[in-house]
C-alpha cells in the first residue's frame, strides 16, 4: 500500500483528501500545525473510513520537527502538500505572515523530498495564481498567461509553482501543480466539513453562518463591477471532487501519465456563478432568506474567472459531478450538524 503524506491534513480539502486515498488503497500520514484546524476532522475520517490517520502536529517552518516525520516513515512515495495560509483579504493585512508561512514550509517540504527520494509532490495551487484575467481569456486554461496577483496568498501561489518547477528539473521527484478554482460544500456523509476556526472569510461558510444565526448578517463585497449582475462571478466546486482529483493525480504520476516533470491542472467545474447568484442558490435549498447588504469592494477580489478544466477531464480522467445546488446543501446540512453538536455540548 503506497504511503503517502497529506500536509494539511486537518483541513478542509486535506481532510476529504484523505477520505478519497484511504478508499481508494493509500494509506496516509497526516501533517498538520492545527494553528487553523483542529483535530475533530480525523474523527470524521474515521467515522467515514473506519481508519485511524497517523497524525503529526508539526510546523513545517521547523525543518528539524518536519524532518521527524520522514525519519519515523520511510516509506513515503508522494507527498501532498495542502498546508497553507488561504485567505485573499487577510493576506492583504498580514503579508509578511504569508510569505513566511507559505513559503518555508514549501522549502523545507522539498528539501525533505531530496534527502529521503519521494517520487510524487502534488501541490495546491490556486486559480489566484491568473489574477485578473482579460475577459477574452475566460474560462482560463492552463495555458492561459498567468498575471500579478491581487493578493500577496495568490503571489505565495505563483511562487510556489515557480519553486516546484524549477526544484523538478533537477529532482527525481515529479510534480503536479493542482489550480483550485473556489472549493465549497461537505462530505455527503454529513461527517467532515468546512471548519473555519473564528470569523470565516470565505463566502460559502459566511452564508451558512449568517443562515443558521452566528452571524448577525452578511455583505457582498462589491455590487458594481463589470459581470452579470454587478457582484464578483468565481467558479464553485464541490469539495469531494477537489479530493478526488487528487487521487487520480497521483494515480496518473505512480503510471507513468505526466508529460513533463511539472504537470498542471486546473481544478474547477467550469461554471461561472456570481456571489448574488450563490446567495440565491443557497436561499432556495435551505428554505432560508438571507440577511445580506451589499458592501464596499474587498481589496484583492479578482472580477471573475471561471475554469476550463477539459484538461484534467481527459488526462486524470476527473469527472466532477456535483452542481452548486449539491455544493449549497452539503454546504447547509453540515452547518446544521455542527450546531446541533454544539447545542447538545451545552446542554
Ligand atoms: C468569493 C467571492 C468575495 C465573503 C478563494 C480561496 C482561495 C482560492 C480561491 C483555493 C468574492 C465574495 C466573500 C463575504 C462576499 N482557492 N464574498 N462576502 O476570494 O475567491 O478565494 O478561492 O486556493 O484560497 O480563498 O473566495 O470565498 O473569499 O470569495 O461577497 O462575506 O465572495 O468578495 O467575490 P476567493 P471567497
Amino acid at each position: 500500500m503506497k504511503k503517502i503524506l497529506v500536509t494539511g491534513g486537518c483541513g478542509y480539502i486535506g481532510s476529504h483528501t484523505i477520505v478519497d486515498l484511504f478508499e481508494n488503497g493509500f494509506d496516509v500520514v497526516s501533517v498538520d500545525d492545527n494553528s487553523r484546524s483542529t483535530k475533530y476532522a480525523l474523527k470524521g475520517i474515521k467515522e467515514i473510513t473506519g481508519k485511524d490517520v497517523k497524525h503529526y502536529e508539526v510546523d513545517l517552518k521547523d525543518y528539524a520537527a518536519t524532518k521527524t516525520i520522514f525519519e519515523e516513515n520511510k516509506d513515503i512515495v508522494g507527498i501532498i502538500h495542502f498546508a497553507a495560509y488561504k485567505a485573499v483579504g487577510e493576506s492583504c493585512e498580514i503579508p509578511v505572515s504569508y510569505y513566511e508561512n507559505n513559503m518555508v514550509s514549501l522549502i523545507n517540504l522539498l528539501k525533505c523530498v531530496e534527502a529521503y527520494q519521494v517520487k510524487y509532490f502534488v501541490f495546491s495551487s490556486s486559480c489566484t495564481v491568473y489574477g485578473n484575467p482579460d475577459p477574452e481569456n475566460i474560462p482560463v486554461t492552463e495555458l492561459t498567461p498567468t498575471k500579478p496577483a491581487e493578493s500577496p496568498y495568490g503571489a505565495t501561489k505563483q511562487m510556489g509553482e515557480r519553486v516546484i518547477t524549477d526544484f523538478s528539473k533537477v529532482s527525481n521527484a515529479n510534480a503536479i501543480l493542482l489550480r483550485y478554482f473556489n472549493p465549497v460544500g461537505a462530505h455527503p456523509s454529513n461527517a467532515i466539513g468546512e471548519l473555519p476556526l473564528g470569523k470565516p472569510m470565505n463566502l460559502v461558510p459566511v452564508i451558512t453562518q449568517t443562515a443558521i444565526g452566528k452571524l448577525p448578517k452578511m455583505h457582498v463585497w462589491g455590487s458594481d463591477y463589470d459581470t452579470r449582475d454587478g457582484s464578483c462571478l468565481r467558479d464553485y466546486i464541490h469539495v469531494c471532487d477537489i479530493a478526488r482529483a487528487h487521487t487520480l493525480a497521483l494515480e496518473y504520476l505512480i503510471t507513468g501519465k505526466n508529460k513533463t516533470k511539472c504537470d498542471i491542472f486546473n481544478l474547477g467545474s467550469g461554471n461561472g456563478v456570481t456571489v448574488l447568484e450563490a446567495i440565491k442558490t443557497f436561499e432556495a435549498v435551505s428554505g432560508v432568506s438571507l440577511n445580506y447588504e451589499m458592501g464596499p469592494r474587498r481589496s484583492g477580489d479578482v472580477v471573475a474567472i471561471y475554469a476550463n478544466n477539459e484538461y484534467a477531464v481527459t488526462q486524470l480522467g476527473w469527472n466532477p459531478k456535483y452542481n452548486i445546488t449539491d455544493m449549497m446543501r452539503t454546504a447547509w446540512e453540515w452547518e446544521l450538524k455542527i450546531q446541533k453538536e454544539s447545542d447538545a455540548m451545552k446542554a
